[in-house]
């Protein structure tokens, strides 16, 4: 820690450890006291017990993200321990979750280059701690995907964000959670070098976005799986051999695809994408663009190949050509692909599940689609 955010470090401490924090402690008492009726006067919920901050700390994390949209109403409560707003905050979302048990986290993102100055750092988590507190919510999940340099100065500052955050957090909220989102492989990809043992221990625990695999890829530009089974689990061992507690990662798994226009498709399924280059890489899955399972599943009707498996990848897949007559390749996880890794779970002992988006499914009622969608929800399961 560097000596300026260590003094205020003390600063923000020094209140709550020496004596002279005491005076103006008493001065603030009375508003202190105040506060939760304050606080109960403008809570949204029916009953005001369900502003408070959810304490029971679950055994399984099941972390669904939330784009917006009132979808939320049908997602399956019996599993979900927190919810990442990333789209529009909802009251009605949160008092609802936390009537079932469930946290509420806001989104955090920040400008890295910002972050270097420990007072803006401070002060981001002050604004973010306010939003918090004023809209309910149980914690922040930190999601950066900028580049970050190992030995840069973001580097470094990035881990104390984490950490500030974290011990902020925990503080004023009591029983909050503040997790961090780290890419599929800890290998720089994406070039996003962080410190990922030092955000580890900093924060509740990571989520491993294990998607968007394909957005460097080194090799033949084909089309491929949006999260291989190999490569996806390889990249946990990885985590936890760089001393990283199973315990501190929930595996992400993706409930949307990649359709890929092929510039060529052979017999037996190959298809040839652009070059798109990424981040130094020759191509990428930005030459496909992204899919929502429900979307998929009303395409895969239509497909010429019908679902195809790849053993390799262990990743289903289908062809269909559209209305200009270009063949394209869709890929995809569903409830088989996704139990496959989610057994990983229980094999690792990691903490839990969670999945980009829970909005991604069809919640329409319809009777194929509830089904479809049931079972996407099933497949989050540790099967025993
Ligand atoms: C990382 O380092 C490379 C090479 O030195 C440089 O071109 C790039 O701008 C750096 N990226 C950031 C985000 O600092
Ligand atoms: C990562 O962060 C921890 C905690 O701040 C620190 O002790 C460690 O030296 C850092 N590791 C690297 C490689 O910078
Ligand atoms: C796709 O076809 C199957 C079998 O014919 C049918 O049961 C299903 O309803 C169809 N799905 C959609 C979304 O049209
Ligand atoms: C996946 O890993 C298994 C076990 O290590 C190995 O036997 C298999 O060949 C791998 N498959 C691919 C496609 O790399």
């Amino acid at each position: 820690m560097s000596s300026p955010s260590l003094i205020l470090w003390r600063l923000l401490a020094c209140p709550r450890s020496g004596a002279s924090g005491i005076a103006p402690l008493l001065l603030l008492l009375p508003l202190l006291l105040l506060l939760p009726v304050l606080a109960a006067a403008n809570c949204p919920c029916q009953d005001p017990v369900l502003c408070q901050p959810i304490r029971q700390r679950p055994d399984f994390e099941v972390f669904a993200f939330d784009v917006g949209e009132k979808t939320w109403k049908s997602y399956d409560w019996s599993q979900i321990t927190t919810v990442a707003v990333f789209g529009k905050y909802d009251s009605e979302l949160m008092c609802y979750a936390h009537s079932k048990g469930a946290r509420v986290v806001l989104k955090g993102d920040v400008f890295l280059k910002d972050i270097i100055d420990p007072t803006f750092r401070a002060s981001w988590i002050a604004q973010k701690l306010m939003v918090a507190k004023t809209q309910y919510m149980d914690g922040i999940n930190i999601d950066i995907e900028q580049e970050v340099n190992c030995s840069s100065p973001e580097y470094d500052a990035l881990t104390a964000l984490v950490k500030e955050t974290t011990e902020s957090f925990h503080r004023e909220i009591e029983g909050s959670q503040v997790t961090f989102d780290v890419a599929w492989s800890s290998k720089c990809i994406d070039r996003r070098c962080y410190n990922y043992t030092g955000i580890a221990d900093a924060c509740d625990f990571l989520f491993v976005m294990s998607y968007d695999e394909q957005s460097q890829v080194w090799s033949e530009c084909i089309a491929a799986a949006n999260a291989p089974y190999n490569q996806t689990l390889a990249a946990y061992d990885e985590y936890i051999e760089m001393g990283i507690n199973p315990k501190k990662l929930v595996m992400g798994v993706p409930w949307y695809g990649y359709d890929y226009t092929c510039l060529t498709l052979t017999e037996d399924h190959v298809c040839t994408i652009a070059k798109v280059p990424f981040r130094g890489a020759p191509c990428s899955d930005a030459a496909g663009h992204q899919v929502p399972y429900k979307m998929i599943m009303k395409q895969v009707n239509s497909s010429i190949s019908g679902i195809q498996w790849n053993k390799d990848q262990q990743a289903p897949y289908f062809n269909y050509k559209d209305s200009t007559g270009r063949f394209h390749q869709v890929w995809y996880d569903n409830p088989q692909s996704i139990s496959l890794k989610a057994a990983f779970i229980q094999t690792r002992g990691l903490r839990g599940i969670g999945m980009w988006n829970a909005n991604c499914l069809d919640y329409s009622g319809d009777a194929v689609a509830k089904q479809q969608t049931e079972e996407m929800w099933k497949a989050l399961k540790p099967k025993l």
